[in-house]
């Protein structure tokens, strides 16, 4: 079926999944906001146009505080009999959600398991990646199929798992350039200049990435002291952040759960360094 998708949200998903979903010819008759960002994105605001009457699918790309409120709006609105409701909230279970589908509506979530920065870039950053959806059956036979036609796969998130769900989402895709930034940091505090600090680490932190993409396990794709079992390391590298409370925490932290992966078999060393405040 060949959908009329409304965005409803111009901000980085609703202008991304627009942009991404007319590069692959889905019809999109409308993409609403608050704000006019970019001229190139031909963004209705004020009272919802007339298009919206005419979609088949209402896709809500609003930040999760304003949820509630827009599909409680859209609940009053005139939309096609038919119109499928979806957001793109990978958090939030809006009870709102009720109202539309006793109104009628299929509803569901669509979310986008991928960053979206720059909405030049949608088409390619989603062809290729994974699309959280749940709700009614026929709201998730709808978001299968745009899903499809933009090159992504879609998973069923379990009923009642949002929270965890998107808890993991955010481990994956905030911490790694936390990590990057703390780095640079502690690189910057041994008198290393911040660009000479990027240029250096860039191509560690992406290998490191990139060796997980080749390996059977993420435990199989790690190196370093606490893989190694050397306690040594571990203790100098703990004393040498001694000024740098985050990132001694973070560090700590992170070498607890990776013994966590890569089990404690011979490195109980380790284990007593970590445990050591
Ligand atoms: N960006 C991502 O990587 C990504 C990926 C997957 C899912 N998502 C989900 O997509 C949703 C939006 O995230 P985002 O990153 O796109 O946030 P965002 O850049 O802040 O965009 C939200 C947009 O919604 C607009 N808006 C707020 N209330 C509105 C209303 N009543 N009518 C019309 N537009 C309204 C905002 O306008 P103002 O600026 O005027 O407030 C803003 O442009 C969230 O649920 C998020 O979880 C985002």
């Amino acid at each position: 079926m060949s959908e009329r998708v409304f965005v409803l949200g111009a901000g980085r998903a609703g202008r991304g999944l627009a942009r991404a979903l007319r590069a692959v010819g889905v019809e999109v008759v409308g993409l609403h906001g608050r704000q006019r960002v970019d001229a190139a994105d031909d963004i209705s605001i004020g009272t919802l146009p007339p298009s919206a009457g005419a979609a088949s699918v209402i896709l809500v790309t609003v930040r999760d505080a304003q949820l509630e409120s827009v599909l409680r709006d859209l609940a009053s609105e005139r939309l096609q009999a038919s119109a499928v409701v979806l957001h793109a909230s990978g958090s939030a279970d809006p009870a709102a959600m009720a109202l539309l589908r006793q109104r009628g509506h299929p509803a569901g979530t669509f979310h986008p398991l991928i960053p979206l920065v720059d909405p030049t870039r949608a088409a390619a950053t989603l062809r290729g990646a994974w699309i959280g959806i749940d709700g009614d059956a026929e709201a998730r036979m709808r978001a299968r199929a745009l899903a499809a036609q933009l090159g992504a796969k879609t998973l069923e998130i379990p009923a009642g798992q949002k929270p965890r769900y998107h808890a993991a989402a955010v481990l994956v895709s905030n911490f790694p350039a936390v990590l990057l930034a703390l780095g640079e940091r502690v690189l910057a505090e041994a008198g290393l200049g911040p660009e000479t600090a990027r240029h250096a680490l860039l191509p560690l932190w992406l290998a490191a990435v990139d060796n997980v993409r080749g390996a059977t396990t993420v435990a199989t794709a790690l190196t370093g002291p606490v893989v190694r079992g050397d306690a040594v390391t571990v203790r100098a590298n703990l004393d040498a952040l001694r000024d740098d409370e985050t990132a001694r925490t973070v560090y700590r932290v992170l070498s607890l759960a990776l013994l966590e992966v890569v089990g404690e078999d011979g490195r109980v060393d380790v284990r007593r360094a970590l445990d050591q405040r």
